[in-house]
């Protein structure tokens, strides 16, 4: 589908992208690359980045692929340098990295739990901690008057419960309170603009594949209350508003991009008997004696 944004919003941007190999992140490299900005991307696997890379590269977008795992914080520095060196600033950190399985919790280990943890939520502070030097406002490359852009990748699994999910959803909820909290410290210091993004079921990516076989998949869609499951664009469209001047006064929110999903809940009455049933219990309560409490009608 074609971008509604301009194709040069992300001119001469440089953006660091976690987990920008694959999925959801890759995704995301893609569309701020077509719009001007030139990608890094980190990730453990180098076939992954390889592969990436010269896709990106073939569709006209400066990309470098940097090797390294998000719990290391070495790793961290050593990436982050790398793309300075690369494209001599860091305007875009986006931290799309992340694991998950499905497991119940009485089989899960507290290593299993704090692997977890461990990649999305202190993978998260820590990438974000070591690029604050180059994100802030007079930062190297960056111009006096503007701090750069943080985007977090979170899920709506935490905002009631979500079966076999306790690690992701623990690890999420403390994404979302990274988010706010650097919003909070950080744009008032340095002028940087911390968001969030919190997909819906995406089709053909891992976390779907993961989370829901597919005979699951389709009962999904049912739930949604648009019907359809996501595209990855959706959630790269999301980021490109958020990075883009659109998003300026956008600080320490974490958009919900998922359909309604966390909204919805099985109907308990039929649209038509709600209809019957309200205008019964109005009309009863507009004829009631004064003086006798509604409760009791
Ligand atoms: N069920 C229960 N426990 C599991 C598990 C599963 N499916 N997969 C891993 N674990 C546990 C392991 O048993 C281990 O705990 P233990 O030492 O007590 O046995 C712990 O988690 C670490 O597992 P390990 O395989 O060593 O971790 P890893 O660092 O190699 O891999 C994962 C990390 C497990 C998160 C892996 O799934 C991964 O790399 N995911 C990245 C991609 C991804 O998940 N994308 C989806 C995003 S939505």
């Amino acid at each position: 589908m074609e971008s509604p944004f301009k194709a040069d919003i992300l001119k001469g941007k440089v953006a660091l992208l976690t987990g920008g190999g694959s999925g959801i992140g890759y995704e995301i490299s893609t569309q701020l690359g077509k719009h001007g900005a030139s990608i890094a991307i980190m990730g453990r696997r180098k076939n992954v980045l390889d592969s990436a890379v010269s896709a990106l590269r073939s569709l006209g977008i400066q990309a470098v692929g940097l090797e390294g795992d998000v719990r290391n914080q070495d790793d961290a520095v050593r990436v982050l340098e790398s793309t300075i060196k690369h494209f001599g600033k860091l305007d875009i950190l986006v931290n799309a990295a992340a694991g998950n399985f499905l497991v119940p919790a009485e089989d899960l280990s507290p290593n299993g739990f704090r692997t977890v943890i461990d990649i999305d939520s202190v993978g998260t502070f820590t990438m974000c901690h070591e690029a604050l030097k180059y994100l802030k406002r007079g930062g190297p490359g960056q111009d006096s008057s503007r701090g750069g852009i943080i985007i977090n990748i979170s899920a709506t699994l935490h905002y009631t419960a979500t079966w076999y999910q306790i690690h992701v959803s623990a690890a999420k909820a403390a994404v979302d309170s990274i988010t706010r909290s650097l919003a909070l410290e950080w744009g008032t210091d340095y002028d940087i603009r911390v968001n969030g993004i919190a997909p819906g079921p995406i089709e053909d990516t891992a976390g779907v594949s993961k989370l829901a076989p597919d005979d699951m998949l389709k009962e999904m869609e049912q739930n949604v209350p648009l019907y359809k499951m996501g595209e990855k664009w959706d959630i790269a469209m999301a980021a490109l508003y958020l990075v883009s001047d659109a998003g300026k006064y956008i600080n320490g929110t974490t958009l919900v991009v998922d359909g309604g999903l966390w909204l919805s809940r099985p109907r308990h009455l039929p649209k038509e008997a709600v209809k019957q049933l309200s205008r019964v219990v109005e009309t009863r309560s507009r004829n009631a004696p004064v003086g006798i409490p509604k409760s009791r009608l």
